[in-house]
């Protein structure tokens, strides 16, 4: 598959940008100051908090699993059994006591946080999974 340009130009806080890439959905989320800090206050409740997996590209084993903070990008797929999970900015704290907003995936409950890192107790094994991408400038991305 041919790889896919993002204008992330009119992309506000908080929101996502969905787009195709090979067939799967990708998605591209602005997140809050808010929110990057709060990513550092549970890994004591995640499966792999530093992305030490194989499958991760390296540009995903930071803090924040992107190269640029406050864009976060990631393949839309559940790693249990690829179900879409439902991006929660709101209401997160329903599933996570204390975690504000996050990923839902409504097949069988696993839960991710603003990283894409799974939660432990949860049937998804992995992080959710990063794509390659590139910043082609501030507010354009290649995906693949
Ligand atoms: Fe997401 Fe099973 S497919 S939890």
């Amino acid at each position: 598959g041919a790889p896919v340009e993002v204008d992330i130009s009119k992309l506000e806080v908080g929101q996502m940008v969905r787009v195709e890439w090979r067939g799967k959905p990708v998605w591209v989320v602005r997140r809050s100051d808010a929110i990057l800090k709060e990513l550092g206050g549970h890994d004591g409740q995640l499966r792999d908090p530093s992305s030490e997996e194989p499958q991760q590209p390296m540009y995903a084993q930071n803090e924040y699993r992107s190269v640029k903070p406050e864009i976060f990008i990631a393949v839309g797929i559940c790693t249990h059994l690829g179900c879409s999970p439902t991006y929660l900015p709101d209401s997160f704290s329903e599933q996570v006591s204390g975690v504000s907003a996050g990923f839902f995936c409504p097949c069988h409950g696993s839960k991710f946080d603003m990283a894409g890192r799974v939660f432990a107790g949860v049937p998804a094994p992995l992080n959710l999974v990063v794509p390659p991408h590139t910043f082609l400038d501030d507010n354009t991305i290649l995906v693949g």
